[in-house]
């Protein structure tokens, strides 16, 4: 009896609004895997929820629709159905879907990556595309990018003489993080103790940002999401970075009380930019600056660490790479401008890595009004889930998909613009990756430095062939197990 009473609570709220308020459910939808009252398909994601949807869309097909709960969740995993959805009606899918964690997150969606499509989003946007990740500013950056490598090159050499062995997982962290750091605030953050806080809070974000928690999609159900503790640490993230982030502000406020403003005028980094347009409030300036935390650190070092997972498991694409930055480089110690832009090789190298490892393997979008596409009815307000990381390994669009082969892109008009559905790593139409020069210029450089003046192999003897491809769940796509190598200079 009090079983057939608990029943009944948890299944009376799905019940009433299946069959009492849902009257008219559109006429043609996508198929749908089977669904639990309730939890909709939720129990068949796992942690890695490109890989599951990967597994039941070989099943239903290349667009499917899935059940969140009640939340209607349109997937896409064919380059050729993103291409009828997302391209050819780019402005009814240009919203973001959000749940109560990444609004708190995200300070109720005063930020870039998942404000509501409208003129708040464009004004962000534009000056972060315009103060930050234009051509120019990522050239300006130039000197940080540089002296960022050099110090990595540094405690490359370091280890190289104790003989020890390198977490370049670690390096890559680092190094994203001053970049971004030093190009939006002006300094580095990421050491000391309150750096490694800080640093933590962000990995922690990144995980928190991805996880399904059946409380956000069955409301009622939300006591399991404060019961288990997801709830407390969004709200500890949530407390950890703001108290980050009101430090930069704070930091930017005084010195520019200390030094007049006239005197900054020619030494103004983004945050002092921002501090300037009266028309952003506190919250939107650090929503913002976690913006680019977020969006631009864990995916750069992303991309870098499986580059070079990919070239020690691959020794005839390290040794190609290797020949072709020695060649051009020779016994020069810096690497120029001028010398990346003559790299080819390197160029398909990092194409071929986002193809296989894309950071973002799932590009979210909310429909904005109903429409019909490929014969599909689907509704306003329903969530797009664009599978880039199947789609970068369907076989309907790859030859020998799983295969590291930099050559496919060589002599190949493939970009990074998203014009071609079969390879959009940094998304694609309006809400499109704003952060593409800084990013590509970032990874470059520390590419073709590691290439250039080291060796590499696995410790203890171990076959690089053998090197694991194991995923770390989270919002973007790291390596499980960190990128430990032991690294010889050249010329030893
Ligand atoms: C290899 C590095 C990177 C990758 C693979 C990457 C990938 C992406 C992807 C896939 C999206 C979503 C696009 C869509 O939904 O169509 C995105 C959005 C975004 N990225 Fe990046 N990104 C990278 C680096 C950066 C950097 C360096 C920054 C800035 C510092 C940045 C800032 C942003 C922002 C602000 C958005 C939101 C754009 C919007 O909603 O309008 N990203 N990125």
């Amino acid at each position: 009896m009090p079983i057939l009473l608990i029943l009944i609570t948890l299944l009376l709220p799905w019940l009433i609004k299946k069959y009492v308020f849902n009257h008219n459910p559109p006429k043609n939808q996508p198929p749908s895997p089977p669904k639990l009252p309730v939890i909709g398909n939720l129990h068949q994601l796992s942690a890695l929820i490109h890989r599951a949807l990967q597994t039941i869309g070989a099943k239903h097909g290349p667009v499917m629709l899935l059940h969140f709960g009640s939340k209607p969740v349109l997937v896409i995993q064919s380059a050729d159905a993103a291409a009828q959805f997302l391209k050819d009606h780019d402005l009814v899918f240009s919203d973001k879907p959000h749940t109560s964690s990444t609004r708190r997150l995200m300070h109720y969606r005063k930020d870039v990556i998942i404000a509501p499509y409208g003129e708040y989003w464009r004004k962000m946007k534009s000056i972060c595309v315009l103060q930050l990740l234009s051509n120019k500013r990522v050239g300006s950056f130039k000197f940080i990018r540089e002296e960022e490598t050099d110090l990595m090159l540094e405690k490359i050499g370091a280890c190289c003489l104790s003989g020890s062995a390198v977490d370049l997982s670690q390096l890559f962290d680092l190094h994203s993080n001053n970049v971004i750091c030093r190009a939006s605030f002006g300094r580095r953050f990421g050491e000391g103790e309150s750096g490694r806080r800080f640093t933590k809070a962000l990995r922690e974000l990144f995980q928190l940002m991805t996880n399904v928690e059946i409380g956000e999609f069955v409301p009622w159900l939300s006591w399991i999401s404060r019961v288990n503790g997801f709830y407390g640490r969004v709200e500890k993230v949530r407390e950890e970075l703001d108290e980050f982030l009101e430090m930069v502000v704070e930091e930017h406020i005084s010195k520019g009380l200390e030094s007049g403003s006239d005197v900054n005028k020619n030494n103004e980094n983004f945050v002092d930019i921002l501090l300037k347009d009266s028309s952003i409030d506190r919250d939107g300036i650090k929503a913002i600056l976690l913006d680019m935390l977020a969006g631009g650190t864990d995916t750069t070092s992303s991309t870098l660490e499986w580059a070079m997972t990919e070239l020690i498991r691959n020794p005839t694409a390290r040794m190609k790479l290797q020949t072709e930055v020695r060649e051009i480089v020779q016994d020069r110690h810096v690497i120029t401008d001028d010398d990346l832009g003559k790299m080819q090789y390197l160029k398909a190298v990092i194409k071929e890595t986002l193809r296989l490892h894309a950071p973002v393997s799932l590009l979210g979008r909310v429909t904005r009004e109903d429409i019909t596409v490929m014969g599909y009815d689907i509704s306003a307000n329903t969530w797009v889930l664009v599978n880039t990381w199947a789609i970068g390994r369907d076989p309907a669009s790859w030859d020998q998909p799983e295969m590291f082969h930099p050559e496919r892109f060589l002599n190949s008009s493939l970009d990074f613009k998203g014009l071609d559905f079969k390879f959009v790593p940094f998304g694609h139409g309006r809400r499109g990756c704003p952060g593409i020069a800084l990013a590509i210029a970032s990874v470059e450089v520390v590419l073709a430095n590691l290439m250039h003046k080291f060796e590499w192999k696995l410790p203890m003897g171990a076959k690089c062939e053998d090197l694991d491809v194991m995923e770390q769940p989270g919002v973007n796509l790291h390596r499980k197990n960190p990128l430990i190598v032991v690294p010889t200079p050249i010329g030893t």
